[in-house]
């Protein structure tokens, strides 16, 4: 690890336009569960019956009760953890401009990145399927589900369900930002969902080093990355940066 840690350092340190494709490890450290693997949601929920846009127009009370009320819950209590952290320090050194995350938790942006790409949407608004208005998730009664609009319309988060389209301005920014970074890292997905596992594909085509931060090999390790560091983003993020700062 320790070569690769140096490897990483030494790929960043010219670096002027690397951009972070992250996922739900990045989050685990703040206390948010992953989807896939031990402890993931996809092992308490089936995701078509739970997180499908057809579920939740059949049963939207449903939704908000299984899934939606208690990640309100956990969101809220989520604060940036160091890999977070460590690339918002990474766009502070002026090596990484953009994220690009299929997160929906807002830590990236509470860590201070200033160009955040929420590939999957954000679970901060809620959008009234009625009228289409915006109201932040902190003012929404939950009391009684599914909450409702002023116009007695229903609340859905503003993310992406299985069997929605990615909001094009992200899909479009993310495509943009991947074909011209010259480094992406790759932290925290397992890189099975599309289109955004194909984000690191972009990168490479265009000539990018692409980085891999993941305890575990992924769908990109051994073809796509370049190479993997097999850690915790945290731990990982913190020893790079070290690196970059003493370089300086
Ligand atoms: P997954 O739950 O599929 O994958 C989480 C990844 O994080 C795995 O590869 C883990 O090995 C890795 N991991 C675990 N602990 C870590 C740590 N401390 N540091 C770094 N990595 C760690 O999550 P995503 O890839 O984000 O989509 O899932 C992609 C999409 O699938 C989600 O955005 C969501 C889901 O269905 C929608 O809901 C549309």
């Amino acid at each position: 690890m320790d070569a690769l840690i140096a490897r990483a350092i030494n790929d960043l340190a010219p670096a002027r336009r690397a951009v972070a494709l992250t996922g739900a490890g990045i989050s685990i450290d703040s206390g948010i569960p992953p989807f896939r693997g031990p402890g993931g949601l996809w092992e308490r929920f089936d995701p078509m019956e739970i997180a499908h846009i057809d579920s939740f127009m059949r049963n939207p009370a449903k939704v908000w009760k299984v899934l939606v009320k208690d990640l309100k819950d956990v969101i809220d209590a989520a604060r940036p953890n160091d890999g977070h952290c460590g690339l918002a320090r990474l766009e502070q050194l002026g090596i990484l401009t953009s994220v690009i995350t299929q997160n929906i938790d807002g830590l990236h942006q509470m860590a201070g990145n200033t160009d955040v790409i929420e590939f999957h949407g954000t679970f901060a608004w809620q959008r009234c399927m009625q009228c289409d208005r915006r109201i932040a998730t902190s003012k929404v009664d939950a009391s009684r589900l599914p909450p409702r609009c002023a116009c007695s319309g229903i609340l859905r988060p503003d993310a992406v369900f299985f069997g929605e389209m990615i909001p094009p301005v992200a899909l479009w920014r993310s495509q943009e930002v991947a074909a011209r970074c010259d480094v992406m890292l790759v932290v925290g997905t397992s890189a099975v969902v599309q289109p955004a596992a194909s984000m690191p594909v972009i990168a490479k085509e265009a000539g990018a080093v692409v980085i891999e931060i993941n305890p575990e090999p992924t769908a990109l390790t051994g073809g796509i990355s370049d190479y993997l560091i097999q850690g915790k983003a945290g731990d990982v993020m913190n020893r790079i940066v070290a690196g970059l700062e003493a370089k300086r």
